[in-house]
């Protein structure tokens, strides 16, 4: 099989890795992918200038395509695969709005009865304040796509929580999304699914703030165990119940055609799981710690997937009882300043963790690596528990030379 592989961060790196372990992949083309996956696949730029372009380059060489960021859902990437028969792991633009649009999210949600915190989508400064008065408890306000600067603020009192709903409805318009706060652990719970069928890719945590002990700015995440720490069995039977089986449900009964990973950002509180967002993908840096962690043909799985075809067989098998921890080094300053020229060295030393490469290439002038991203590697352990996991990750960093570079110490602790 020939796979294309879109993107060029960590999370396609791994994706590639897991990949190159199928006895089925005769060639995997990662798309612009980077330097520190050359060994695994055929890196390659391809010069297409629009979706057109890209299926023209496809048709007749590609047999799955695998795209690992929601840009090319809402890009219309996927469609335009689908449309030229390449089975695609991505789902079509109007079944991506899950995450693409929160005001589409918000209302499936409440058509199909999926807890979440209490919602209220608005449209202009009367609504808003119409909204405070109906329920002061308003803490958290977003905008409807994705937006440049943040997108979600969460405010300590409604008359900020007010403000700031003003703030992005003046900056990126309407619609705006206003939540109450929700208190508890953050888990995500990712699946798999043909929008018939559908199989657990496990559970994870996503550590987001760029410091120890969750301080420090958001970022799009320093590190990520999995499974989550803080799923109990119980939980998970009730996330099935509640939320997954509803979700999948709700995509068929709507008519949107969902192929791909579907990762479910959920808040566990005293009172159950409750939605806070969903991801139309894997996460990054979630998807290193899920993938290490994945023992089956995940080419063969993609590509039943993608045809409509898959079967939940093995499944359970494939991920087994093991834990694993991801780090992500960062250059100095991310994710607010990052203007340092990093440098990571003896990569030799590492002996028991895998390695996945953010956006880099090789410098002109020595075998260094030069990255163009904030995030630079995530090394990735795998053990029977996530201590020994985590054990073995902290061990090979402490062999590497680092500088202008930083790293959460904390994670899976
Ligand atoms: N780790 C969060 C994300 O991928 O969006």
């Amino acid at each position: 099989m020939n796979i294309l592989v879109l993107g060029s961060g960590a999370r396609e790196h791994s994706i590639v890795h897991s990949l190159s372990k199928s006895p089925s992949v005769h060639k995997i083309i990662a798309c612009p992918g980077n330097m520190g996956m050359a060994d695994i696949a055929l890196c390659k730029r391809l010069p297409f200038k629009d979706n057109l372009d890209l299926i023209r380059h496809c048709r007749d060489k590609i047999e799955l395509a695998v795209v690992g960021s929601s840009k090319f859902v809402e890009e219309g990437t996927v469609d335009a695969l689908v449309l030229a028969g390449i089975p695609v792991i991505g789902p079509a633009e109007d079944a991506g709005k899950i995450e693409t649009s929160k005001a589409f999210a918000a209302k499936f949600i409440a058509r199909h009865k999926i807890p979440a915190p209490l919602t209220t989508i608005v449209v202009n400064e009367k609504e808003i304040d119409e909204a405070f008065n109906h329920n002061p408890g308003i803490r958290v306000a977003k905008c409807d796509g994705f937006s440049r600067g943040a997108g979600v603020l969460i405010s300590d009192n409604a008359d900020q929580a007010k403000e700031a709903a003003k703030r992005l409805l003046r900056e990126n318009g309407a619609p705006v999304i206003l939540q109450e706060i929700l208190y508890g652990v953050e888990c995500s719970y990712s699946i798999l699914t043909d929008g018939q069928q559908w199989i657990s890719f496990s559970s994870s945590r996503d550590y987001k703030r760029a410091r120890d002990n969750e301080t420090g700015p958001t970022t799009g995440g320093m590190g990520s165990v999995s499974p989550s720490p803080d799923l109990t069995p119980e939980l998970e039977n009730r996330i099935i119940e509640e939320i997954v089986q509803p979700v999948v449900n709700g995509m068929k009964h709507d008519n949107l055609l969902y192929r791909g990973f579907l990762s479910i950002q959920l808040m566990l509180t005293s009172n159950g799981p409750r939605v806070l967002e969903f991801n139309a993908r894997l996460g990054d840096p979630e998807t290193q710690s899920i993938l290490t962690r994945f023992r089956g043909d995940l080419a063969c799985l993609l590509k039943d997937c993608a045809m409509g075809c898959l079967t939940s067989v093995g499944s359970e098998v494939a991920f087994g009882k093991h834990s694993a921890v991801s780090v992500v080094l960062a250059r100095e300053g991310y994710p607010e300043s990052e203007i340092a020229d990093p440098i990571i060295e003896k990569l030799e030393n590492i002996k028991e963790s895998y390695v996945y490469y953010s956006s880099c290439k090789k410098s002109e002038d020595s075998n260094r690596m030069k990255f163009r991203s904030g995030r630079l590697i995530s090394i990735t352990a795998i053990g029977e528990t996530t201590e020994l996991a985590r054990a073995k990750c902290y061990q090979d960093i402490s062999g590497l030379v680092l500088d202008k570079v930083h790293y959460r110490r904390d994670i899976g602790a």
